[in-house]
């Protein structure tokens, strides 16, 4: 990860996350990602008839309205799921466990 990632992880992390996690979709937008060397050939698989670069994906949940799946493959991951997309979105609940 370059100083400047590590850095903004850094202020992301200080942050409420779904405003983190918004923030982190706008600047994958906008280009400010990391941008992943070619995979060595050995990771290449197949998974359900598709062809991907190393097995090592994306799950759902983060690029929920598929926005930022470009900028992600670029990161390095082999491939994304994108989702739930809604068109009534609702505010995150917090779980069992949660303090807050
Ligand atoms: C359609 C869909 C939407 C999801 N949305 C979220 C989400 O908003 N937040 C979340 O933490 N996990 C979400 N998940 C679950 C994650 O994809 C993932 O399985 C979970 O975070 C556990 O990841 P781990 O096995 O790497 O720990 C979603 C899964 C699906 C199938």
């Amino acid at each position: 990860m370059s100083f400047v990632h590590a850095l903004a992880t850094r202020a992301l992390r200080g942050l409420d996350p779904e405003d983190a996690h918004g923030l982190a979709i706008q600047a994958l937008k906008a280009g400010l990602g990391p941008v992943a060397g070619r995979d060595d050939p050995i990771l290449a698989t197949e998974l359900c008839g598709l062809k991907l670069s190393n097995p090592v994906g994306l799950a759902p949940g983060f690029d929920k309205n598929a926005e930022a799946f470009g900028p992600m493959l670029r990161a390095g991951f082999g491939f994304v799921e994108c989702g739930t997309v809604t068109p009534c979105p609702r505010p995150a609940t917090l779980g069992p466990g949660s303090s807050g």
